[in-house]
């Protein structure tokens, strides 16, 4: 692929999907800022542009990941399904008893907890019910038009800036837990409980940041090419 300053991030990410462990590094964002240049991006984080370009220039010709532009939606459904939505049913599982195990061990010591689990269980409900809705009603829909692309599209687009507007605010619980956890550091008194709980939401984050991208990026695009034929 042509990697350009003025392409914009996502779009390296979708066409290289190894480069998201690179932006991760940098400190790019490329799921919910992902519409900014990698020029705008790079100079934000007071990076080198020359050494980024080489950088992900080197990657892409070593790079044999999936590119998931030129897959269909129903292989990009079935990844979003069976690999970050059964991740986050798994991770949700675990995450609930640690808040809980938290809070009742360290809850007296430390004045953050409560704001903290209030935020994770607004966060891990939103995800399930998010969730559940894109399972049962949204990707069934995106299948069906794949499939018959002339059918009706009533609703469409109310469907996907709904599912934007759930991906922006998960985004922004993340961002807030991070704020309330000062970056997920651990304070001084604490112990494999409160590591168990930082560590996991880490993980849901991460695997959300390439979910939602994703979704967003990949998916919406492919569906929105459908509906404009
Ligand atoms: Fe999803
Ligand atoms: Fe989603």
């Amino acid at each position: 692929m042509d990697i350009l300053p003025q392409t914009p991030v996502a779009k390296v990410v979708v066409d290289l999907p190894a480069s998201m462990l690179l932006f991760d590094h940098w400190n790019i964002d490329y799921c919910f800022a992902g519409h900014l240049t990698l020029a705008d991006a790079v100079e934000s984080m007071g990076l080198e542009m020359r050494e980024v370009l080489s950088e992900l220039r080197r990657l892409d010709k070593q790079s044999a990941t999936p590119n998931w532009g030129q897959r269909s939606i129903k292989d990009l459904v079935a990844q979003l399904m069976e690999v970050h939505h059964v991740f986050n049913v798994d991770s949700l599982a675990g995450l609930r008893p640690a808040v809980t195990g938290v809070l009742l061990t360290f809850g007296p010591h430390y004045d953050f907890l409560p704001y903290l689990s209030e935020a994770t269980e607004g966060l891990f409900a939103n995800m399930e019910r998010h969730m559940e809705m894109e399972n049962e009603v949204i990707f069934p829909r995106f299948l069906a038009l794949e499939e018959n692309p002339v059918d009706s599209t009533d609703g469409f687009l109310e469907i996907m800036l709904e599912m934007e507007g759930d991906h922006a605010e998960i985004g922004d619980s993340f961002r807030f837990i991070r704020e309330i956890t000062a970056n997920y550091q651990l304070p001084e008194e604490s112990g494999n409980i409160f590591r168990a709980l930082y560590s996991g939401l880490m993980e849901l984050e991460k695997d959300m940041k390439v979910h939602i991208h994703l979704e967003n990026n990949v998916l919406l695009p492919k569906v929105r090419q459908l509906l404009s034929r």
